[in-house]
C-alpha cells in the first residue's frame, strides 16, 4: 500500500556542454532520496531535465555552427547517458523545448499578463550576458556581476515586467516562517539581500527582444519569455499543468522538495513563490539549497575549464563508490573541496576495509564452518549484545537523518555499525570458537549476528549504492522479504538454512600512490607532462609489421564533432568536443592549418579513444583524431553519417 506521494526535483541543467561532477552531485543526491522514499513505500515522482533556451545557448550554437535545437539535442543525449551511467532512476525528464512545456509557458505568461501581474515597460540597466540577468548599480560587486563576477554592460530594451514587488511582503513572511527554505542559514541571506535591500524587491524583467532562442510571447511576437520564468515552471508543466501531455498535477503538486545549488536559491526562494502566488498555485513544501563542490577552493565551472569528469571516475572506481563518496564526504548544505586523495581514501577506508571486508569475512566463515548454509537463528533472537542493539535501532536513526537530507550523517550512522561489526569479529574470534564443538551454538550466533547486521546495513545503503547492495543481498542469501524497509527495523529476519555465497571483496583496495599518478594525467587541475600533438604519419615513415593483437589494443571509435574552436595563442591547434557514443571527449588536434572550426563541426570522424591523456597548452586532450597525410596537408578521415557515434573500428 502506498504511503502517499513524494515529488522531488533537481534543477534543470543548461545543455551548454557536458555536465561535470558538481551537477552529478545534486542529481545523485536526489536519486538517493527518491530511492529511499520508494523503499519506504511512497509513490515517487523524480523529475530532472534540461533548461534549453536563452542567449547563452544561442551563442554557443552559433559558435559551433549549428542550429540551437541541433546543438542542444546532441548535448542532451550525452546528459541522459551520464544519468544512465550513474544509475539515476528519474521518472520523468523534461526539456524546455518540448512542445507541451512551450504551450504551458505561453498560457502562464498570458494569464499573468491578463491579471495585471505582467506589464509592458522599458528596461535600462546593467546586463550580465552569461547569467542573463539585469542588475542595478547597487547590486553589483566591485562593479561586476554579483553571481559570476564577470563584466556587465549597459543595455536597454522594451520588455515585460513581473510585479514581484506586489508579492514581496508575502514572500518575506513565508521565508521568515522558516519552513520553506533550508538550510536555515540561507533564509536571512535571501531576506536581507533581495527583499529588505535598498529599494525592496524590484519588479523582474521577464521578456527579451535581443535574441530569439526562447519561448515566443504569443500575443507580442518579437518578445521571448525570460529563461528563468520559462525554466521554473518546468516543475509544474512536467506534471501536465496547463497542457494535455500528463495528468499528474493534482496528484503530485506541490513538490515535496526542490534540490537546488546555492547560487540559484534566489530564483527558487524569492521569484518562484511569487510566480506561484500570482498564478494562485500552491507553493512547494521545501527548497533545499545545497553547497558547491570546489576544486582547489574555487567553483568548478565549465567556462573556467577546471572540471572533473564523473564518467572517468565512475569508470575507474565504479558508479556506487562514486555515489557513496559524493554523499558521504560532503555535508549536503555546505561547500566541499573535491580531491582525488579524498576519493581514494574514502573508498579504501569505508568501502574496502569496512564494508567489503565485513561481507567477505563473514560469508567466508559461514562457508568454512557451516558449509555455506546460514546458521540457525539464535534462540534469544539476538540477545542484548552491543552490536545487536546498535543494528536494531539503526533504521530509526537513519530515517530521522534522511528526513533532514543529512545524507552524510545518515551514512555515518550506518558505517558506525559496520565498524562495530568488524570489531565484533575480533572480540568474538570465531576461529577460536570453531576449535571446540561445545562452542558451536555460540559460533552460529556470532555469524548469524554478523549476517543480520549486514542485511540491515545493506537495506539502508541501497538508495546510495543500489548495485552493490543487491550483491550484498545475494551473498548473504537474503530473500526479497528480508531486504525491505520494514524488515530493516526487525532483528532476526534472515531465515536459517539459506545459502550464503562467499566471494572476493566487492570493493577492492586501491593503491593510493598508483591511482594518484594515473589520475594526474586525467585531472585537469594538475600539470601533466607536456606533449606536442603528433604530426600525421607520412607514408615514408611507416613502421614495420605489427600483430593483430597489437593492433587490437587501439580502441578506435566513430565520434561526432559537437563543437570546435581555435586554441588561443596556438596557431596549429584546434580544440574539439567529441561525442563518442554518449561520452563527451575533448581532443586537441594539430590541424588548424588545414581546417577551419566550422568545417569540422557536426561531422563524424575517427578517434583513438584509449590514448593516454596529455596536456596541451593547459588543456587536457583525451584522445586523438585520425587524419592522413603524404607529408603535406593533413586530411581528416571522415566517416559515413549512417555509422552511429561510439561504434568501434575493427
Ligand atoms: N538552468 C539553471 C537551473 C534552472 S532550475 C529551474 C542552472 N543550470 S546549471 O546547469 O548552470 O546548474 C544546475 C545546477 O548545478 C545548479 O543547482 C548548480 O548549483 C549546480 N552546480 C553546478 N556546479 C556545481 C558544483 N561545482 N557543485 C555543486 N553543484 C553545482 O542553473
Amino acid at each position: 500500500m502506498s504511503k502517499g506521494t513524494f515529488y522531488i526535483t533537481t534543477p534543470i541543467y543548461y545543455p551548454s556542454s557536458s555536465l561535470h561532477i558538481g551537477h552529478t552531485y545534486c542529481t545523485v543526491a536526489a536519486d538517493a532520496m527518491a530511492r529511499y522514499k520508494r523503499m519506504q513505500g511512497y509513490e515517487v515522482m523524480f523529475l530532472t531535465g534540461t533548461d534549453e533556451h536563452g542567449q547563452k545557448i544561442e551563442e554557443k550554437a552559433r559558435a559551433a555552427g549549428v542550429a540551437p535545437q541541433e546543438f542542444v539535442d546532441r548535448i542532451v543525449a550525452g546528459i541522459k547517458d551520464l544519468w544512465k551511467l550513474m544509475n539515476v532512476s528519474y521518472d520523468r525528464f523534461i526539456r524546455t523545448t518540448d512542445g507541451y512545456h512551450v504551450e504551458s509557458v505561453q498560457r502562464i505568461f498570458k494569464a499573468m499578463y491578463e491579471k495585471g501581474d505582467i506589464y509592458k515597460g522599458a528596461y535600462r540597466g546593467l546586463y550580465c550576458t552569461p547569467c542573463e540577468s539585469f542588475w542595478t548599480e547597487s547590486q553589483l560587486r566591485d562593479g561586476k556581476c554579483p553571481d559570476c563576477g564577470r563584466e556587465v554592460k549597459y543595455a536597454e530594451e522594451e520588455a515585460y515586467f513581473f510585479r514581484a514587488s506586489k508579492y514581496a511582503a508575502r514572500v518575506r513572511e513565508l521565508l521568515a516562517a522558516g519552513e520553506l527554505l533550508e538550510p536555515a542559514s540561507r533564509v536571512n541571506e535571501m531576506i536581507n539581500n533581495f527583499i529588505d535591500c535598498e529599494g525592496g524587491l524590484q519588479d523582474l524583467c521577464v521578456s527579451r527582444t535581443s535574441f530569439t532562442w526562447g519561448i515566443p510571447v504569443d500575443f507580442d511576437p518579437g518578445h521571448v519569455v525570460y529563461v528563468w520564468l520559462d525554466a521554473l515552471f518546468n516543475y509544474t508543466t512536467a506534471l501536465g499543468f496547463l497542457n494535455g501531455k500528463y495528468g499528474d498535477y493534482e496528484k503530485f503538486w506541490p513538490a515535496d522538495v526542490h534540490f537546488v545549488g546555492k547560487e540559484i536559491v534566489r530564483f527558487h526562494a524569492v521569484y518562484w513563490p511569487a510566480f506561484l502566488m500570482s498564478m494562485g498555485m500552491p507553493l512547494p513544501k521545501k527548497i533545499y539549497g545545497h553547497g558547491w563542490l570546489l576544486l582547489d577552493g574555487g567553483k568548478m565551472s565549465k567556462s573556467v575549464g577546471n572540471v572533473v569528469d564523473p564518467a572517468i571516475l565512475a569508470g575507474r572506481y565504479g558508479v556506487d563508490a562514486l555515489r557513496y563518496f559524493l554523499l558521504r564526504e560532503f555535508p549536503f548544505g555546505s561547500d566541499g573541496n573535491f580531491s582525488n586523495e579524498a576519493l581514494i581514501a574514502r573508498i579504501n577506508a569505508d568501502l574496502a576495509n569496512d564494508l567489503g571486508n565485513l561481507l567477505s569475512r563473514s560469508t567466508a566463515m559461514v562457508e568454512k564452518y557451516f558449509g555455506g548454509a546460514l546458521p540457525p537463528r539464535p534462540d534469544a533472537a539476538g540477545g542484548e549484545e552491543e552490536l545487536v542493539l546498535a543494528a536494531r535501532g539503526l533504521r530509526d536513526r537513519y530515517e530521522a537523518l534522511m528526513e533532514k537530507y543529512a545524507f552524510q550523517q545518515a551514512l555515518q550512522e550506518v558505517f558506525r555499525v559496520i565498524s562495530r561489526a568488524n570489531k565484533y569479529i575480533d572480540e568474538t574470534a570465531p576461529w577460536a570458537l570453531a576449535r571446540d564443538e561445545a562452542n558451536r551454538p555460540r559460533l552460529a550466533a556470532v555469524l548469524y549476528n554478523l549476517l543480520e547486521t549486514l542485511r540491515i546495513c545493506g537495506v539502508l545503503l541501497s538508495p546510495f549504492m543500489p548495485e552493490s547492495c543487491a550483491e550484498i543481498k545475494r551473498r548473504i542469501g537474503a530473500s526479497d522479504a528480508a531486504f525491505t524497509w520494514d524488515s530493516a527495523a526487525v532483528w532476526g529476519a534472515l531465515g536459517s538454512g539459506a545459502q550464503v555465497a562467499k566471494g572476493a571483496n566487492i570493493f577492492p583496495r586501491l593503491d593510493m600512490k598508483k591511482e594518484l599518478e594515473e589520475l594526474e594525467g586525467l585531472n585537469p587541475t594538475r600539470p601533466a607532462a607536456p606533449a606536442e600533438p603528433a604530426a600525421p604519419e607520412s607514408a615514408a615513415e611507416a613502421p614495420g609489421p605489427i600483430s593483430l593483437e597489437e593492433f587490437k589494443k587501439a580502441d578506435i571509435r566513430v565520434a561526432r564533432v559537437l563543437s570546435c574552436q581555435r586554441v588561443p595563442k596556438a596557431d596549429k591547434l584546434l580544440l574539439l568536443e567529441l561525442d563518442a557514443g554518449g561520452r563527451t571527449r575533448r581532443v586537441v588536434s594539430g590541424i588548424a592549418e588545414w581546417y577551419r572550426p566550422e568545417e569540422l563541426t557536426g561531422k563524424k570522424l575517427l578517434m583513438v579513444y584509449n590514448l593516454a591523456p596529455a596536456k596541451l597548452r593547459g588543456i587536457v586532450s583525451e584522445g586523438m583524431i585520425l587524419a592522413a597525410s603524404d607529408g603535406g596537408a593533413a586530411r581528416v578521415v571522415f566517416v559515413d553519417e549512417s555509422i552511429p557515434a561510439g561504434s568501434r573500428l575493427s
